[in-house]
């Protein structure tokens, strides 16, 4: 595991987008994973400064999310859908029908997420997937459990889950599930890159340094072979 620890959100937010524009350059059909929620925001930007000053070419990018909420349409100003095509895919040069984040209107959410696998399976993979991490840990919507659940499936969210996320619905009416990429296609991403602020310091160190426990679900990490770590702290992880 590679740790980063950085002094504030802008030098996170820079290592971040140069990680993920270098993966670009590699390989410019790169399968990436992509988050939602506030930790990304400052790396989207700077991969939008950067693909409008040439230096990441997203022509044959082609992105899947991790997580919708169920029962708000795409044209909603709160779905992940819309956040990302208003924090990232409408800046660059993107094909959109390369993007793809489940559809959490559908009248069969489970089924919606083994097509999401599928779908994930024949674009051979995630090359890397970006991840936040939740204060309860979660990583995707895949919350605290008993196991450690692969498939993408709907998932009701937590109590810690909705507290944090209700800000974003002032009238009230926030989803109380979601669709979300299991810890299959997660887990079998070739390289993993997870951001988290200030404010998640200790539940990431429990993550990363404490046991491997679905209770804690971004302890999963710790068995991958390909995490990147960058973090705003005023200590070390480890
Ligand atoms: C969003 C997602 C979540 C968030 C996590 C942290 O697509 O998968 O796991 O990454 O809830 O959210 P923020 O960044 O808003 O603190």
């Amino acid at each position: 595991m590679k740790i980063y620890r950085e002094e504030n959100y802008e030098m996170l937010s820079k290592r971040a987008a140069n990680f993920i524009a270098s993966q670009i350059n590699l390989k410019p059909d790169t399968v990436l994973g992509l988050a939602t929620g506030s930790s990304p925001i400052g790396t989207y930007k700077g991969l939008i400064e950067k693909n409008k000053a040439g230096d990441v070419d997203f022509s044959q990018v082609k992105t899947v999310n991790l997580d919708e909420y169920v029962g708000l349409p795409v044209e909603h100003d709160q779905s992940y859908r819309y956040f990302m095509n208003d924090n990232l895919f409408n800046h660059v040069n993107i094909d959109m029908a390369n993007t793809h984040v489940p559809c959490g209107m559908s009248d069969d959410v489970n089924a919606e997420g083994k097509k999401y696998d599928e779908l994930i399976e024949s674009l051979g993979g995630v090359d890397l997937q970006l991840l936040g991490i939740g204060h309860n840990g979660h990583i995707g919507f895949n919350e605290p459990a008993e196991v450690f659940d692969l498939a993408t499936r709907e998932i009701v969210l937590t109590e810690s889950t909705m507290n944090a996320n209700s800000r974003f619905f002032p009238n009230g009416g926030m989803p109380t599930s979601a669709i979300s990429m299991g810890f299959g296609s997660i887990m079998n991403a070739k390289k993993i890159l997870i951001i988290a602020g200030e404010e998640k310091f200790d539940i990431l160190k429990k993550a990363l340094t404490g046991p491997v426990d679905p209770q804690v679900p971004a302890s999963i990490l710790q068995l991958h072979k390909d995490v990147t770590v960058i973090y705003i702290g005023k200590e070390e992880i480890a």
